[in-house]
């Protein structure tokens, strides 16, 4: 059966049992303790919470919810079960079922023939396993369904008892497997075995909330939740691979393609050597993840989401590589999984090019990579030889780790072709330093997380009313204050608070624009509101300043005012950013789709997809295009709708969206611009004023950011750069369009009179060596040349003048001392000595470390020459003197 009729069967089987069909959630959501959805309940997450009643009429929906795990990456390929990218398909009752209905349900789609839109399975192979003490599931699994007792096995926390491994839901839960039969492995069911017998659906009976901890088992449960729930996870991908009859989940409809175009593009064979099967199933399993992550908008980078991103990617070339692949693979890979994952994703379609194109131009950013990476690498190992060692150290090989992205097994294998090892415990050491320290990042983001729990009853009860689409203040009943992360009933002079209010005018930030800034008034005094944040998408917290003489209690009315300036430059800044997003699109094409942006009055920034530098013509465009959209005073639109109406109008999304959201639509001058946003905008263009662009920079691999000022801004920026370039005519006496053009001659002849005066005193330094050759003097068997060389000369030239004079002393045995105070007040320092020197024992390298002790500096180098610098040109003569005494001791 296809992936993709099983994924039909499931959505069918719980439709008819009344569930409302959900659509995969995007793989980003707005959640700060997730990188990518992990699981189908994700955005479920306030519904089980009890934060929002869930909008499905008979309180149970069902999902096929994309989900991206990279946490075992090391695992893919080499088990039979691994893959980074999975289809969680669940059913989830909101207080409606509980054990019961989640049990007999899975069983009915499990095992019902195939002619009655079951799966088919045989029963006999099904087992199950319960929480330890959850012996109402077992009674269900065995009097209900009539699983027979020796196929229930019990297991504790770590394996039945789920949660996100964050504060949330949680509760026990039953997993049902199914028995591969006895060339996968030992009898005993999944406690013995867990690769014969396959997990295949999780049925989580989610009843309680649990707090911070560490890992699957070791956490405190904080109580329960509101109501009892259901939330199931079935792996969509471990069923193709049953009902497919295939050995694993990389052979199933959706992947082997990949595996087949691997073999033709790479010449080896999948099946032949257990090492090179794993580089095939890791090309497969990544290269759908990694399309199926660009498809939602992440773009490879060196942090966060565009991390795994790059590293997904990454692995899939160097596997292309190892396999025996020559030039690019990228292209083909992706091409085979959009195409095998379109009819389950058709969205896939319309972003095929952006998807090719993000995915090949990282490719040919790390064959680069391995390119200059081979070249350091060769350094380092030619450095090691020539140090007659053997081991690259550790510090090296996490350099070219985490900075040029070369991934340690590719240094390891180099440096075995040369003939040499890699010092793998230190690297091992430098990597837990770095995961150390991303840890304790962590632990810290996760520490503001559970502050967040003093503001659940909030949320649950008094979700943040609004009104600041239309109105610039309102009477607000203070509803709480929390200081500290502690509630409080009554704050202080001088304290820092943040207060929850009814009604709200303030903008809370969100989709890139900052908070509002206003002030709440209180009989007769204002106090400051300095950042508007929103919890949970629904409640509105104001961090508020309570000034010398004031105080706020709860229960308080106070008159909320938006700052009517603020206000005015951040909706001047938020519209502009919709027109520059458009005329983006004008000039460069659909494919410059959105990364990100940020607005606040009078700037604004905007990050987009696009892998080559804009020109200054390109930019002018889309400066000239936004301005004129400004000029042309069109309506600025804002319309409510349900989500599937505004994608289907052509309305973009960045993404974070759930189903059932009404979404806000802003449009300005029709197709021109139409987004989705819910921020503040001006009523007619005209009122956003000039636009001026400040230009564009790269920020990440494949995604620039366009930054300009609008309003009264752009124009105290245009008026300062007036001002600049009428200054600089002034001083030059030039009309300022002759500008240009004037200073690029000045900058050429200043560049020819340096270059004179360097010619000059080259000539001037080599005059004078000749006279040092005679002034040289003879001490034991060396003639010895030692000389403070005019002020202002530089290290390259002491390092030339050595060079000559060493030549002009020929066959002698010959020393050459050479110092100056440099322009910067440094004093750099050359000794050179000729073969015969050398010959006799004479060690440049270790004189100009006698030197760099009188001069506060260092050196070293080679026998016949070497170089350094020091502080303190002072020394110089001592210095010398004792470089002679030195030399005369060993005649
Ligand atoms: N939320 C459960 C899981 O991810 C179903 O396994």
């Amino acid at each position: 059966m296809q992936t993709h009729e099983i994924r039909e069967r499931f959505t069918q089987h719980f439709v008819k049992a009344g569930h409302t069909e959900v659509p995969s959630a995007s793989l980003i959501l707005d959640d700060p303790t997730l990188l990518f959805v992990n699981a189908g309940m994700v955005p479920f997450k306030p519904y089980f919470l009890g934060q929002q009643t869930p909008p499905f009429p008979n309180g149970t929906a069902t999902s096929i919810q994309k989900c991206v795990r990279t946490l075992d990456i090391e695992e893919v390929g080499i088990t039979t079960r691994h893959n980074t990218f999975f289809q969680m398909a669940g059913n989830f009752s909101f207080g409606q079922y509980f054990k019961e209905g989640a049990i007999t349900h899975a069983w009915g789609l499990l095992t019902d023939p195939v002619e009655k839109g079951g799966l088919g399975l045989d029963p006999e192979r099904l087992w199950v396993t319960c929480y330890l003490d959850d012996d109402e599931a077992a009674d269900i699994w065995h009097e209900v369904v009539g699983i027979p007792k020796e196929r229930i096995q019990r297991l504790g926390m770590e394996d039945n008892y789920w949660s996100m491994g964050v504060p949330g839901p949680c509760g026990p839960c039953s997993e049902i497997y199914y028995d591969r039969g006895p060339e996968y492995g030992a009898e005993g069911g999944p406690i013995a075995d867990d690769n014969r017998y396959m997990e295949i659906w999780n049925l989580v009976f989610m009843e309680n909330e649990r707090g911070e901890g560490t890992g699957k088992g070791d956490f405190e449960i904080l109580g329960p939740l509101p109501k009892k729930n259901i939330d199931t996870g079935l792996g969509i991908e471990r069923v193709a691979c049953i009902l497919q009859g295939v050995d694993n989940v990389y052979e199933t409809d959706l992947l082997r393609p990949v595996i087949d175009v691997a073999e033709t593009l790479t010449g080896a064979r999948y099946g032949a050597e257990h090492e090179d099967d794993i580089r095939f199933r890791v090309i497969a399993d990544h290269s759908r993840t990694g399309m199926m992550l660009i498809l939602d908008g992440v773009t490879p980078g060196n942090e966060g989401r565009g991390y795994i991103l790059r590293r997904l990617l990454r692995r899939i070339i160097r596997s292309a590589r190892l396999l025996g692949a020559q030039g690019p693979t990228m292209e083909k890979f992706m091409s085979t999984i959009m195409d095998t994952m379109t009819p389950s994703f058709p969205e896939i379609e319309k972003n095929r090019e952006r998807i090719l194109r993000v995915a090949v131009t990282e490719e040919r950013a790390f064959l680069r990579t391995l390119e200059s990476g081979t070249e350091l690498f060769e350094n380092a190992a030619s450095e090691v030889r020539s140090a007659h060692g053997t081991r690259i150290s550790g510090d090296r090989a996490f350099a070219l780790h985490d900075t040029y992205g070369f991934p340690i097994d590719l240094t390891v294998e180099m440096a075995r072709e040369a003939g040499l090892e890699v010092d793998i415990e230190g690297f091992d050491a430098l990597m837990a330093e770095q995961r150390a320290r991303a840890k304790a990042d962590n632990k810290a983001k996760k520490h503001g997380h559970q502050d967040l729990s003093v503001f659940r009853e909030f949320i649950d009860e008094h979700p943040t009313e609004f009104v600041g689409y239309e109105e610039l203040q309102a009477t607000s009943r203070v509803l709480g204050l929390v200081r500290d992360g502690q509630r409080i009933s009554e704050a202080r002079p001088g304290e820092q608070v943040d207060v929850i209010v009814d009604v709200s005018p303030m903008y809370a930030e969100a989709g890139g624009q900052l908070g509002d800034r206003g002030s709440f008034v209180l009989d007769g005094v204002s106090l400051p509101v300095e950042d508007v944040q929103k919890i949970g998408k629904k409640l509105w917290i104001h961090k508020t300043r309570i000034p010398e003489g004031a105080g706020l209690e709860v229960g308080a009315t106070v008159e909320s005012h938006v700052d009517e300036a603020w206000r005015h430059a951040a909706r001047q800044a938020h519209s502009a950013t919709h027109l520059i997003h458009g005329a983006l699109r004008q000039v460069l094409g659909p494919t410059a789709v959105q990364a990100g942006s940020m607005n606040k009055p009078g700037y604004l920034r905007f990050d987009f997809n696009y892998t080559e530098q804009l020109t200054p013509e390109q930019l002018q465009q889309i400066e000239e295009i936004t301005n004129s959209v400004v000029d042309a005073d069109h309506q600025v639109n804002t319309t409510e709708m349900p989500l599937e109406e505004a994608k289907a109008m052509g309305a973009m999304a960045l993404f974070g969206e759930n189903y059932g959201d009404l979404v806000r639509v802003v449009e300005i001058a029709g197709p021109f611009s139409l987004e989705l946003c819910g921020g503040t905008h001006v009523a007619h263009s005209s009122q956003i004023g000039p636009v001026a662009v400040l230009g564009e920079s790269s920020v990440g691999s494949g995604v620039r950011r366009i930054e300009a000022y609008s309003g009264l801004d752009s124009f105290r920026y245009l008026s300062k750069e007036r001002a600049l370039a009428e200054g600089l005519a002034s001083s030059l006496k030039t009309p300022s369009e002759d500008l240009p053009e004037r200073i690029s001659q000045l900058a050429a002849k200043l560049k020819a009179a340096e270059k004179q005066i360097a010619d000059l005193h080259r000539q001037q330094l080599s005059a004078q060596l000749g006279g040092l050759v005679e002034k040289a003097q003879q001490v034991g068997e060396f003639s010895v040349i030692a000389e403070q060389l005019p002020a202002g000369t530089a290290a390259g030239d002491l390092r030339t003048a050595a060079l000559d004079l060493r030549g002009r002393c020929g066959e002698k045995a010959a020393v050459i001392v050479l110092g100056a105070k440099d322009e910067k007040g440094k004093a750099p320092f050359v000794v050179a000595a000729t073969p015969a020197a050398v010959d006799k024992g004479v060690r440049s390298g270790d004189l100009v470390k006698v030197l760099g002790e009188y001069v506060s500096g260092r050196g070293g180098g080679k026998p016949d020459m070497a170089q350094g610098s020091g502080s303190a040109p002072e020394g110089l003569a001592e210095g010398f003197r004792a470089i002679i005494e030195d030399l005369r001791s060993r005649s």
